[in-house]
């Protein structure tokens, strides 16, 4: 087949930009990662929502949020009122970092420089999409597009940073719900997601 054309991920078609991240190799996580999760959803989307990393499904699909988290993030989208369907949703880092634990992949906090050399591409879905509201979920997210230093708990909501987009809504990610022991703590901090999700509107 015929070797994709290396040109500057700012000019890149959504669909380029999704080849171009299947090709990267800006850090090492691509060695130990089934393929590369670049971000899906319509090129014309108003709203765009940027997860952590691909879990070990989205690994295995090369689809984002199809997994656990991505489950709860459909029920918290749909009860804010938002269409999974019309939303571009994407990664902050495309490959799946993980562990051998016994049988299974453990999950692993992608470090500074990964978020770093991965930052291209998410900047990249960000300038083609060009959303009217943008979404971060968790800290990887918000350490790739707003920088390091963010606490979540104490800036969670909008955020000015218009030159990402009009508007800007931090939040935690859904893997944080869902390890969450206590039920009513669950129940209560889904509501606080919802709520937070709900502020694209
Ligand atoms: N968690 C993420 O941050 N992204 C995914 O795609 C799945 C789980």
């Amino acid at each position: 087949s015929a070797v994709p054309e290396i040109r500057e991920p700012a000019e890149a078609s959504i669909q380029e930009i999704a080849r171009m991240v299947q090709a990267c190799r800006h850090c090492p996580l691509w060695e130990n990662a089934t393929c590369a999760v670049a971000g899906e959803g319509p090129a014309d989307a108003r709203l765009m929502i940027v997860g952590e990393q691909p879990g070990d499904r989205e690994d295995l699909e090369g689809r984002p949020f199809v997994g656990p988290a991505g489950q709860l993030l459909d029920r918290a989208m749909k009860e804010a009122g938002l269409d999974r369907n019309g939303a571009y949703i994407t990664n902050a880092v495309k490959h799946f970092k993980w562990v051998p634990r016994g049988k299974i992949r453990l999950h692993q906090k992608p470090s500074a420089g990964e978020i770093d050399a991965c930052k291209p591409w998410v900047l990249a879905e960000l300038a083609k999409i060009s959303p009217d509201a943008l979404i971060l979920l968790g800290g990887t997210a918000a350490r790739s597009l707003l920088g390091a230093g963010v606490q979540i708990t104490k800036m969670r909501g909008i955020v000015d940073a218009p030159h990402l987009a009009k508007r800007v809504i931090l939040t935690v990610h859904p893997s944080y719900l869902l390890r969450l022991p206590d039920e009513m703590r669950k129940e209560a901090e889904f509501r606080a997601f919802v709520k937070d999700l709900s502020l694209v509107l």
